[in-house]
């Protein structure tokens, strides 16, 4: 089974603290050790909107702001390869294509950010999709997808599935309202339609939540799943990991 793991940077490395990026570590070691292929995008994180706040009162421009993010998302990226030693490439993978082969030859591949204008959500989705995973698992600090941002509308109803093309129309709407955040980005979602690829949002501020999902698709977060795909949720226990 071939997974796609978005590690949030306030989900890794909140207050970079080793024993959580440790934790996110062992569960990724512990999935490969059972057969999984598996590839990891790091996010930045307070650190990275530290920075890139600090450099927009320099007079940074936002090209200048993303490369500082995807510059962060890297460094964090390197916390997760030092946790990982030899199962993980050396380096956070700069391309889909390094990231790929990487994950070719065994190794888990970690990456950050690309290319400026987007977000590692987009990043995931796209190496999904390249690689032609079978499963994206996006550990946010959120418990899956709201129809309003949970943490401004106290009677926010979280979804426990969604169709791709039902998460456009989601998540297009939260981006309407300014101020509100979504757990997954319009770009994301939008790629994620388009890919196909079956999809869960979680809360992966218990790093264990992620094995668990991806071993036997328990989780208490949102499922997207594909047009056409069987939404029987019988995929893992028919499924060799
Ligand atoms: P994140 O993916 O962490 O952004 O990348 P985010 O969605 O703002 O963070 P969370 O999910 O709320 O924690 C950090 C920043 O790096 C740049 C963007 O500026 C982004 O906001 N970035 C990242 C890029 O420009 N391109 C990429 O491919 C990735």
């Amino acid at each position: 089974m071939k997974v796609v793991v978005s590690i949030g940077g306030s989900v890794l490395a909140p207050d970079l603290d080793s024993r959580r990026v440790r934790e996110h570590a062992a569960v990724i070691e512990s999935l490969a050790e059972e057969g999984c292929t598996i590839g990891a995008v790091v996010g930045g994180g307070g650190v990275a909107r530290d920075y890139i706040g600090t450099a927009r009162e320099l007079g940074a421009n936002e090209i200048e702001l993303d490369d500082i993010g995807i510059d962060v998302t890297r460094l964090n990226a390197r916390l997760l390869i030092a946790a990982l030693g030899e199962r993980a490439a050396p380096s956070p993978a700069e391309t889909y294509e390094e990231a790929g082969a990487a994950m070719h030859r065994g190794d888990v591949a970690i990456m950050g950010g690309v290319m400026p204008g987007q977000t590692t959500d987009a990043v995931s989705a796209a190496l999904a999709e390249y690689t032609n995973a079978d499963l994206l698992v996006y550990a946010t600090s959120v418990p899956g997808v709201f129809s309003d941002d949970p943490n401004e509308v106290d009677d926010a109803t979280k979804f426990d599935e969604l169709s791709a093309s039902e998460l456009v129309d989601v998540i297009a709407d939260l981006e309407m309202n300014a101020g509100s955040s979504a757990p997954v980005d319009l770009l994301a979602a939008k790629l994620i339609e388009r890919s196909g690829v079956r999809t869960i949002v979680l809360d992966g501020t218990e790093p264990g939540r992620i094995g668990d999902a991806v071993r036997r698709g328990d989780h208490g977060g949102t499922d997207i799943i594909p047009t056409g795909a069987d939404d029987e949720m019988n995929y893992w226990v028919t499924e060799e990991l």
